[in-house]
């Protein structure tokens, strides 16, 4: 089983030796490995059970060194990089041969992000190649956000799991690129689009029903329960299933249900507050889906803000 500790040194050493180690950040939890061996990072693609076409993040500690990974960088994307690393912004940028095909699968950019995480922050800087890393879970299931969750599935696979405690944002990054001049989002994430806009003006938004061959990890089920995962109204679901006498647990955003048992409801923000709904979310997911009911019924946040990245996900959980 992975040893759970706060031990920077005891994570630095095994990252060295090849090994894979889980890390908190402010999205989610990575399973990370070093970057440029090419057999750690295929020992990622093992863990997770992930296919090889689905490329990785590569994680460095500062906008300083990204220019030892990457050829240029286009002064839009500079400029987000310079507002908001570190933070749960991804970019891809034109990749040096200095990374392994595996990483990009191939692809001629390279995903990077300086993720915002103190525990993660000085191990980064504490090495000297950069670290690969997807969420820490089971490929096509829900990303986690405490280290109990990455113990939970991938414990018996890693030796050592950081422990950063819940994370903050509790979406993954934002994934950003350039396409002809011109901004694109990959990847609805973390850092609001309002946000990205107000620095480099409007920009063009590849959701999962395009298709889209430049992100190839947005398949549209993805953070998926395992239990059949249900969006509509939630006053109308729960007639439906108690017509139909199957048993069922919610997913509300600000509401919760008198005449169901507390167990087998989660309120996501009573406050209707997005980031604390981010926040809550994936752990919430998990909670129902270890539930004994047969169904999880859940519902659409307001399209604004947040809003728009967890619908993104709730979408992908439904969609089977
Ligand atoms: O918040 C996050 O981004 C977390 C934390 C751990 O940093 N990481 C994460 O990694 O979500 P992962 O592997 O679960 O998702 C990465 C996504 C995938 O959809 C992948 O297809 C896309 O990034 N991606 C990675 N490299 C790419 C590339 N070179 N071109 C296009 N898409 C890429
Ligand atoms: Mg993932």
């Amino acid at each position: 089983m992975a040893q759970i500790g706060i031990d920077i040194d005891q994570a630095q050493v095994f990252l060295k030796s090849g090994q894979l180690v889980g890390i908190p950040t402010e999205t989610v939890y990575g399973l990370a490995g070093n970057a440029l061996d090419p057999e750690a990072v295929a020992l990622i693609f093992e863990t997770k059970n992930r296919p090889s076409f689905d490329p990785l993040i590569l994680h460095t500690s500062a906008l300083e060194r990204v220019g030892d990974f990457v050829e240029n960088f286009p002064e839009p994307l500079r400029e987000l990089a310079e507002k908001f690393w570190p933070g749960p912004l991804t970019l891809l940028l034109p990749r040096k041969s200095i990374v392994p095909d595996l990483v990009t699968s191939g692809l001629d950019r390279v995903a990077v992000r300086v993720p915002n995480h103190p525990l993660t922050a000085r191990l980064l800087t504490s090495l000297d190649f950069p670290l690969a890393a997807p969420s820490a879970n089971p490929f096509g299931y829900i990303s986690p956000t405490q280290a109990l969750h990455v113990e939970a599935q991938l414990g018996d696979k890693i030796p050592y799991i950081l422990d950063g405690g819940a994370c903050q944002v509790g979406l993954e990054s934002t994934i950003v690129g350039m396409e002809e001049g011109q901004v694109v989002i990959y990847r609805l994430g973390g850092l609001d689009i309002s946000e990205i806009e107000k620095v480099v003006g409007k920009v063009k938004v590849k959701d999962h029903s395009s298709s889209n061959p430049a992100a190839p990890g947005q398949l549209d089920s993805h953070y998926a329960p395992r239990k059949p995962f249900i969006l509509g109204n939630i006053e109308t679901l729960i007639a439906q299933k108690k017509a139909e006498g199957v048993d069922f647990a919610v997913l509300s955003f600000s509401e919760s249900f008198e005449r169901i048992p507390r167990e087998r409801q989660i309120v996501l923000s009573q406050s209707e507050d997005l980031h604390e709904a981010a926040q809550n979310l994936f752990a919430a997911m998990r909670k129902l889906d270890e539930t004994d009911v047969e169904v999880i019924l859940a519902e659409l946040m307001p399209e604004t803000g947040l809003g728009r990245a967890i619908n993104d996900r709730l979408r992908r959980a439904a969609a089977k």
